[in-house]
């Protein structure tokens, strides 16, 4: 069973519990890095250890929130090993697994419904990496 990070912070508590219960019945098993509850909190607290799993191999990629998505999504890309792409509409969940091969999602908890981010996560795990100039570009994101 191919594991996937959750990680969020209270803004996006209620939509990663639906998420992971969503993944859950797609035969994948949710790893939830927190947090777990909708008490106020900070977001990079459960960003890093989600982006580190990722990044290890330990879990397959990501899928993670905000209220806004960018907190979360500006935490995550400071690994070197994440690309994790902030997506509100399927189009850019297909286009950041085929162009960017985004290892984890990050969807705007307070701007999109959960019919909505059901329909990005299955955009998302659709979707093929096209490789070519693609990789060539994603190979020169990393600072040196
Ligand atoms: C929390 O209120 C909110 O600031 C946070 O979820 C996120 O949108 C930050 O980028």
């Amino acid at each position: 069973m191919e594991k996937v990070a959750f990680a969020s912070d209270h803004a996006g508590y209620e939509l990663k519990k639906h998420l992971e219960e969503y993944m859950k019945a797609k035969g994948y098993e949710p790893v939830d890095f927190g947090t777990h509850s909708e008490e106020s909190c900070d977001y990079p607290d459960y960003a890093h250890p989600a982006a580190e799993a990722v990044e290890k191999g330990e879990c397959a990629f990501g899928i993670c929130m905000c209220g806004t998505g960018n907190g979360i999504q500006m935490t995550l890309n400071k690994h070197q090993g994440i690309r994790a792409a902030l997506c509100w509409e399927p189009a850019l969940a297909s286009l950041a697994k085929e162009h960017n091969n985004a290892n984890i999602l990050v969807l705007p908890a307070r701007f999109v419904s959960t019919e909505m981010a059901d329909k990005i996560v299955d955009a998302y795990l659709s979707a093929q990496f096209e490789g070519g100039r693609h990789q060539r570009r994603i190979d020169k994101i990393p600072a040196k």
